[in-house]
């Protein structure tokens, strides 16, 4: 085991900064909603569109990270160890068998988790994002008369809009859990404040060997 330097600044930057929105802009949204009283519905709804702008900007920034660093590729999905992994998930795991795949710097998630993360970034996001546009500019996007989006009955943005907010709640509560099943319960968690983790050192071995199985 060796001390790997494996969630860059920008990264832990962009991951905690984007979890504590989430949290504001679920805890505003569902103000909005109408499920509980906490801030005032004027409040809730300014703070909803601030926190949410300051989202965009987050995500237009997180976008530009991975591309430039080469990083979007860790979530390209592999379906070799797939299997291997849902069961270590639902049985493995119960049993204390060692983890079938093995995280390095090159390869910071299991086939699981990048099939997981791809549909947080290619569904969830983008349903919420969208869904959440078309609501801030509802009756002004279509000034031109070229665009008719208000003709969708805002019942139906403010609809999908929650689904991605419940999709969404949904994965942070099943993530929450998930950072507890690495090396220790707090390793995966600690990692991603402090950059380091404690890995198997395979900085020499080619990307192919990068899923055998622990030792
Ligand atoms: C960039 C992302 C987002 C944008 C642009 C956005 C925008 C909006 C807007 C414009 C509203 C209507 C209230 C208002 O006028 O301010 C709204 C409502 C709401 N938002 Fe968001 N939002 C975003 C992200 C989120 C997230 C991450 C969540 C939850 C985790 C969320 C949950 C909700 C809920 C539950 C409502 C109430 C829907 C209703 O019943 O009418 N939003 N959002």
């Amino acid at each position: 085991m060796q001390k790997v330097y494996i969630y860059k600044k920008f990264e832990r930057f962009w991951h905690w900064t984007q979890a504590a929105l989430i949290f504001f802009l679920a805890l505003t949204g569902f103000e909005v909603h109408g499920s509980f009283s906490f801030l005032g519905y004027e409040q809730a709804v300014e703070s909803h569109r601030v926190a949410a702008w300051m989202l965009l900007i987050l995500i237009a920034f997180s976008i530009f990270w991975h591309f430039t660093t080469g990083e979007w590729r860790q979530y390209i999905p592999t379906f070799s160890k797939l299997q291997a992994q849902i069961r270590y998930y639902t049985v493995g795991i119960f049993k204390g068998e060692p983890h079938p795949t093995r995280k390095s710097v090159r390869k910071k998630l299991n086939p699981l988790q990048a099939l997981t993360y791809l549909g947080f970034k290619l569904v969830m996001a983008p349903l919420l994002v969208i869904t959440g546009i078309v609501y801030m500019f509802y009756r002004t996007i279509d000034a031109n008369n070229m665009v008719i989006v208000s003709d969708i009955p805002l019942e139906i943005v403010a609809f999908l809009h929650t689904l991605g907010a419940y999709l969404i709640i949904m994965f942070a509560i099943v993530h929450v859990y998930m950072t507890t099943t690495g090396h220790t319960p707090t390793s995966n968690i600690r990692a991603m404040l402090t950059g380091y983790e404690d890995l198997e050192d395979d900085s020499e071995q080619p990307l192919k060997d990068e899923n055998k199985k622990e030792e």
